[in-house]
């Protein structure tokens, strides 16, 4: 019997490329092979994300341009995941009719029944979490958590480079109900996976090739689950996941700056596998707006938060996310996350323009009434900031030696070796193809390497950098660290000075 096909295209977060991930593992045992081609697959999948209008608007376009190929393969089965199938399954049905199933991100386990419910000839069939309770605390629902585990139990990667840097979900949901944002209504209640079930991934994970994983969380520093009758919390389990052996580096998001505890910064510290990164999104330097976004905490805090953790942690790489153009914001508003990005001299930050979502208490509350033109200019004035200051402090660091983690080759460097694939001529690395690697910090480096030094550390010397990228050349042969057999590096993670 032919395969079947299925074509599974993935938009927004880290936490919908992990879903993406499950759904074509899920999907292979059912015997579905993925396929790049959208107009021939019998089965085509999109991951939607709800966050902005814009996302939804992409999402729309592309099950827009399935209508055809569906029309002419018979038995093309077309489907909508993600947040945007739980947010408005029956704006999806009236729009684009030829959509057969809408499963949202908490019953992705139930997409094989939805397809068999197709095949056997409903019409639109639909999983969603909409009755989900929120009357519970985080901890209660988390002992609850079972039952909705079952996607992640399914997990069973390939072994090899696929896996080198791997997300593990530590907690799905988020309670905040941030007022701008759709994510509580899509995702449901917080609930935080037990840390047995985690560190059982983890080994798997590392077992398979694994080097770095990437804990994910809504608001990640909140986890907190019970086991032996008592609270775990997200400094232990950080930690704890540390500790599986072959794991070299462990990296967390997202950070939700009012719950996070110096217990965090502490293992940070002592904890050789943990990256010095941060992910600590902002949204505003203005206590005015920040109170209207129900964010729980002030701009004087957050500096604290940001000052401490230097304290904990010299090298400490911080990230933001900031939206422009919230409902009232004025030129001083503005002007106040002008200020903060030169205070906090972060890593890097992403800007959003507002964008109103249906259900949110903004969008009841308040209007969507900074012109676009206004926001546009913000975000462009937010992010020319940063990148003066990010530039400059990666223009300090030429001349030092970095210790990177290797990810793989640049995507130049695979381009070339592509198009010489197409071409029919002889395809092998060369000296010159450039390496990518990361570093504590979660600088990305970029410097000429060999096949075999990707999934093992590198000391890179700088000799060039731009805002985003540093460039250098290795000093040493890479290495592994090779904890299971007990000879640990006692390198000191991140910068060296010149
Ligand atoms: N805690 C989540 C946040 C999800 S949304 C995480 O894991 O990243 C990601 C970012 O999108 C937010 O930090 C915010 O800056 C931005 N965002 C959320 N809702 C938005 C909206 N309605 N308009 C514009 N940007 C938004
Ligand atoms: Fe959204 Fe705020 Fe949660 S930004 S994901 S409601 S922390």
């Amino acid at each position: 019997m032919p395969q079947k096909t299925v074509y599974l295209e993935t938009m927004g977060c880290q936490m919908n490329v992990l879903d993406s991930e499950l759904v074509l593992g899920l999907l292979r045992a059912q015997g579905y092979e993925p396929t790049d081609d959208m107009t021939t697959a019998d089965l085509a999948l999109i991951n939607t994300c709800s966050v902005r209008d814009h996302a939804e608007q992409k999402a729309l376009s592309r099950l827009g341009s399935l209508k055809r190929p569906k029309q002419l393969h018979s038995g093309m089965i077309v489907g909508v995941i993600g947040c945007m199938a739980e947010r408005d399954p029956d704006g999806i049905f009236a729009s684009m009719p030829h959509v057969d199933l809408v499963c949202g991100p908490g019953e992705l386990n139930k997409l094989p029944a939805l397809i068999e419910d197709v095949h056997a000839g409903r019409t639109h069939a639909v999983a969603l979490s909409q009755s989900l309770s929120r009357r519970s605390t985080p901890l209660q629902r988390a002992l609850e958590y079972d039952s909705v585990e079952a996607l992640d139990f399914s997990r069973n990667p390939e072994p090899g480079p696929g896996v080198l840097q791997s997300y593990v979900r530590v907690q799905r949901g988020c309670d905040k109900f941030c007022s701008f944002c759709v994510v509580p209504f899509t995702r449901g209640p917080e609930r935080s996976r037990p840390p047995s079930q985690i560190i059982d991934e983890t080994r798997m994970l590392a077992d398979r090739g694994a080097r770095e994983v990437t804990l994910l969380g809504q608001t990640v520093n909140s986890y907190v689950n019970q086991e032996n009758g008592r609270p775990v919390r997200f400094a232990e389990l950080l930690a704890r996941v540390a500790s599986v052996p072959g794991i070299e580096r462990v990296r967390f998001v997202t950070n939700y700056p009012g719950d996070f505890t110096d217990d965090i910064f502490e293992v940070m510290r002592d904890v050789p596998e943990l990256s010095h990164y941060l992910h600590l999104p902002v949204q505003s330097g203005s206590d005015a707006i920040l109170k209207r976004m129900r964010r729980e905490y002030t701009v004087g805090e957050y500096i604290d938060l940001i000052e401490r953790g230097r304290d904990y942690i010299p090298d400490l790489s911080i990230a933001s996310d900031f939206i422009v153009g919230f409902c009232g914001e004025t030129e001083d508003d503005h002007e106040a996350s002008l200020l903060l990005i030169e205070r906090c001299r972060f890593k890097n930050i992403f800007v959003f323009k507002y964008s109103e979502r249906p259900g949110t208490v903004a969008r009841k509350r308040a209007g969507d009434d900074v012109p676009d033109e206004i926001k546009r200019r913000r975000n462009q004035e937010l992010l020319a900031a940063q990148e003066r200051i990010s530039a400059a402090a990666n223009r300090e660091r030429i001349g030092s030696t970095v210790e990177v983690l290797v990810e793989g080759y640049s995507k130049a460097a695979v381009k070339a070796r592509e198009a010489e694939q197409a071409r029919g001529e002889e395809v092998g690395w060369r000296r010159s193809d450039q390496l990518v690697g990361r570093t504590w910090t979660d600088h990305i480096v970029v410097f000429p390497g060999a096949p075999e030094d990707i999934g093992r550390f590198a000391d890179v010397r700088i000799s060039d950098a731009t805002a985003l990228t540093l460039h250098g050349t290795s000093v040493r042969g890479s290495w592994e660290r090779n904890r299971t057999c007990g000879a640990g590096s006692a390198a000191s993670p991140g910068f060296e000075s010149p």
